[in-house]
């Protein structure tokens, strides 16, 4: 059997979505399946250009900002599209805060990105906004809107969801990506944490 690599990784401001990968990524490779399947789970951050190509897999995240992603992501998801159409692949926000969730609404490019990448679901998981981690201008909007303050993290629901794309993948026969198409491995795996795998039919949204 040929080892899976699934890469999580996402484009962070303020640290909350860095984290949020990581999470994901540890709780792939904690889940009973990935021993057995040989998935392997890397969080790597979008600023450091990972290379898609050497995974079988990637979840693709960003914090939202005034109702968009963050550049990075938008940027690596355009500029490896081709590759990522070959591959299944999840997306996640990190956005809305409180309770009720604030602002309700997916952010603006999802849905292209969706299309433009063919991934398999989008999940908004909420995120942290902290004002000591914001910049001037950052903290007087924040104000102004009223946003509600603090870690809203759902650690819950991340597990769960990794446990999903986890299921989809095992059974799931993905065709290897041929070893000479895949690079150096584990050149993107210095922050390494977790595997996942997955099953055509099950799908994780
Ligand atoms: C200035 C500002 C604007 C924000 N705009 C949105 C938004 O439009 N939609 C949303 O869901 N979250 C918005 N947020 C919340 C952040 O996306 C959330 O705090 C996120 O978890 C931050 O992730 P990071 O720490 O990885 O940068 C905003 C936060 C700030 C500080």
């Amino acid at each position: 059997m040929n080892t899976q690599r699934v890469l999580v990784t996402a484009a962070s401001k303020h640290g909350a979505t860095h984290e949020i990968a990581d999470a994901l990524a540890r709780r792939m490779q904690e889940h009973p399946e990935a021993v057995p399947a040989e998935l392997v789970a890397a969080s790597v951050p979008v600023e450091r250009g990972p290379d898609p190509r050497t995974y079988d897999a990637v979840v693709l995240g960003s914090a939202v900002y005034a109702g968009s992603w963050r550049e990075e992501a938008r940027h690596f998801a355009t500029e490896h599209a081709a590759t990522l159409r070959q591959r299944p692949v999840w997306l996640f926000s990190s956005g809305p805060i409180g309770d009720p969730p604030f602002p309700p609404d997916e952010p603006h490019d999802v849905a292209a990105l969706t299309h433009l990448i063919g991934a398999r679901g989008h999940r908004i998981l909420p995120g942290r906004l902290e004002k000591n981690r914001l910049t001037f201008p950052e903290r007087a909007m924040v104000t102004a809107m009223r946003a509600p303050v603090g870690d809203f993290r759902d650690w819950g629901l991340v597990r769960v969801w990794a446990d999903a794309i986890v299921a989809a993948l095992v059974g799931e026969v993905v065709p290897t990506t041929p070893r000479a198409d895949r690079g150096p491995a584990g050149a993107d795996a210095r922050r390494d944490s977790g595997y996942g795998v997955q099953e055509h039919g099950r799908q994780a949204t």
